[in-house]
């Protein structure tokens, strides 16, 4: 049997928040339901923020309302406070995702409280919460190195997942947001992760703003995660975070991973084609590289290059 990897993808809500130019809502709508068809686990489908501070996601009732659910795919969306929550709930989320970093500055910088003031928060959220069956996940920004601070250590982390059980969260993303994290460092935070914390679920979060986003699926896989973000062509970052770039690319992750002998559940070539129409819709190229290159079982006819011979 080969292994399942669940494939999360948050081109919607990480890819188009940094985005300058506002993304039609029916835009949004017709990717996440080109999407839904590929067999995806999850779609982040956007976020519950103040409208100031992330003005590509003012439209998330309409978003969420206006596309097609399919039963078997989780649709989440982020969430930072109780407010965004009623806000969610009220349009039936599967998932909300809370967030908050791992390093003091990020936080201030992203939600504009100390982390204390976050997870005193998510305990009036999860009373908001209480008596429904909607999971929650909660992700750790800045968790393998933050862009103000520099290193974090591993102790601030096994903190706040302590906490987030204690809560009653169902899942915990280990967030990578501007691609400080290195495979050594992944496999050995991960390792303790994993052991730590068998209870719920874990999800690894990377950017590839250094070129180590796939490395370091590959160190999360070794020591036993299965569920991974990743963004259709690459895109995403935190607009509060500087430097940062896209997430690993969805088509990327699931073309290595379907190489290698997992099973992603998801039909690349659907994939691709729904990925193809992303440079078109921010107006810029992307990152990701197979859809460039093509699948590598796509082959060339030698006539197709010609002969270097005189
Ligand atoms: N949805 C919509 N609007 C919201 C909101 C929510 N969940 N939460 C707060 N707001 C509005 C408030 O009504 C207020 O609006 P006003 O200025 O018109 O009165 C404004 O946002 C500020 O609210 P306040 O409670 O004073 O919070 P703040 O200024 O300290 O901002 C956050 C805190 C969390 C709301 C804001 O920093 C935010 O939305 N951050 C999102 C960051 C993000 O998405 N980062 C990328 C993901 S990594
Ligand atoms: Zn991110």
């Amino acid at each position: 049997m080969k292994q399942r990897i669940f494939v999360n993808d948050v081109a919607v809500r990480d890819g188009f928040q940094i985005e300058r130019e506002f993304v039609p809502t029916e835009t949004k709508v017709a990717l996440i339901d080109e999407l839904s068809q590929t067999g995806l686990a999850k779609i982040e489908v956007t976020s519950f923020v103040s409208p100031k501070a992330i003005p590509n996601m003012r439209d998330a009732e309409q978003v969420l309302n206006l596309i097609d659910r399919v039963p078997d795919v989780i649709y989440s969306a982020l969430v930072p406070n109780v407010r965004g929550v009623e806000r969610a709930m009220q349009c039936n989320v599967d998932e909300i995702n809370l967030f908050c970093s791992a390093s003091e500055s990020h936080n201030r910088a992203n939600v504009n409280r100390t982390i204390a003031q976050s997870v005193q928060g998510f305990g009036e959220i999860m009373q908001a919460l209480s008596g429904s069956d909607t999971k929650v996940n909660c992700s750790i920004s800045t968790a393998f190195g933050c862009p103000f601070e520099g290193e974090v250590a591993p102790e601030k982390i096994y903190a706040l997942v302590d906490q987030f059980i204690e809560l009653g969260f169902d899942g915990v993303s280990i967030a990578d947001t501007t691609g400080m994290a290195n495979p050594k460092q992944v496999r050995e935070l991960m390792n303790e992760i994993v052991k730590r914390y068998a209870e719920i679920e874990i999800t690894l979060h990377f950017h590839n703003t250094r070129g180590m986003g796939l490395a370091n699926v590959m160190a999360g896989l070794d020591v036993g995660v299965v569920h991974y973000d990743a963004s259709l062509g690459g895109l995403g970052g935190c607009p509060f975070a500087p430097g940062a770039s896209g997430n690993i690319c969805t088509e990327d992750l699931v073309h290595m991973l379907e190489l290698m002998g997992y099973n992603t559940g998801v039909n690349l070539d659907r994939l691709l084609k729904a990925a193809r129409k992303i440079p078109g819709i921010v107006g810029h190229e992307v990152p990701g590289q197979v859809l460039k290159a093509g699948k590598s079982t796509e082959l060339h006819s030698l006539a197709s290059v010609g002969s270097s011979a005189g």
